[in-house]
């Protein structure tokens, strides 16, 4: 078919009408939006012939990722997180706030309120039999190297099974998270489990719409961090574990080769006892630059909603239904 109405004046004054431009009320900046994304889409549909049936898939589509809290789960698999990181990076650049330890994505499974500890904690309730023992450790530094102690370390990250606490009620309260105090040197140290990595549900609409596009939705093992101190610019990042299948292929996006972490397995008595462990671990070291700044907003973490953090939390924990 080559039936193009888009750019005919019906279509657009009707596109006005629709993004409410002849109504007093409402809000400029979304009705804008509102008023490109509904052209897009119309221009898309026009373009590509789209049928009645293949539009109301979509809709049905859209209601169950909606009903089954997973927009947090498709939006990185379709690439939003990084592409806003992407765009961070360049806003950073150009402000040549540059140095640092790169920032990659947040993830919906963030719980704000854990135990804080001065630069020691253990993260595990000793509860996962399967959980290879982690210890991570690592110095927070200014970009030229000064150790930054006092700094804020939180960390989070998946058991065994892949499943987080609070979202995962099979785990006790804050498992797996912690937030660490930096010493005197910048160090902070967790004694923890080795997290694995997860996939999509099968079945689950994102998945649907992933192998719709011949991908999988597999991530490897990561752990989640924020980073921040006083006159530095607050750090959202994670480290992938190296070794991964998916490491470098980790539908979520989040992976940048600075963010490569190795964990190295110790089975030197000596340097088991000096952590005053039971057995042979593994031994992960992630050191975290941080950037500059005198603005307080670049000091703390952006806004959304997260589970526990404020009074959106019950729409942050169906969103953390999601595993990312
Ligand atoms: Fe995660």
């Amino acid at each position: 078919m080559t039936v193009k109405i888009f750019d005919t004046p019906e279509v657009q004054d009707f596109l006005k009408s629709v993004a409410g431009f002849d109504q007093a009320g409402g809000d400029e900046r979304a009705k804008q939006i509102m008023h490109r994304l509904l052209s897009d889409l119309f221009k898309l549909i026009d373009d590509f012939d789209v049928t009645p049936e293949e539009y109301w898939s979509a809709v049905n589509l859209l209601n169950a990722l909606g009903s089954q809290t997973q927009f947090g789960l498709l939006s990185p698999g379709l690439g939003f997180d990084h592409y806003l990181d992407m765009r961070q990076d360049a806003i950073d650049a150009e402000a040549k706030r540059t140095g640092g330890t790169p920032r990659t994505i947040e993830g919906p499974l963030y719980v704000a309120g854990a135990p804080v500890a001065e630069g020691f904690a253990r993260m595990d309730d000793g509860q996962d039999p399967d959980g290879e023992t982690m210890w991570l450790t690592g110095q927070v530094r200014d970009v030229d190297g000064t150790p930054i102690a006092g700094a804020k370390v939180e960390i989070w990250h998946a058991n065994s099974k892949g499943g987080y606490s609070f979202f995962d009620k099979t785990q006790s309260e804050y498992n797996l998270r912690r937030t660490i105090v930096t010493d005197g040197e910048g160090r902070y140290t967790a004694r923890s489990i080795i997290p694995s990595g997860y996939g999509v549900p099968e079945g689950a609409p994102t998945d649907v719409v992933l192998k719709a596009l011949g991908r999988h939705g597999e991530r490897p093992a990561h752990i989640h961090y924020f980073i921040s101190a006083p006159g530095h610019q607050h750090l959202t990042t994670q480290i992938n574990l190296a070794g991964d299948p998916y490491t470098y292929d980790d539908f979520a996006f989040a992976t940048r080769e600075e963010l490569v972490v190795p964990a190295e397995r110790i089975e030197d008595p000596a340097e088991i006892a000096r952590r005053e462990l039971e057995g042979p671990f593994s031994e992960v070291v992630f050191d975290i630059e941080l950037a500059r700044t005198d603005a307080p907003e670049l000091q703390v973490r952006h806004k959304r909603p997260r589970a526990k953090e404020d009074e959106q939390d019950q729409a942050s924990r169906l969103a953390g239904t999601a595993k990312v």
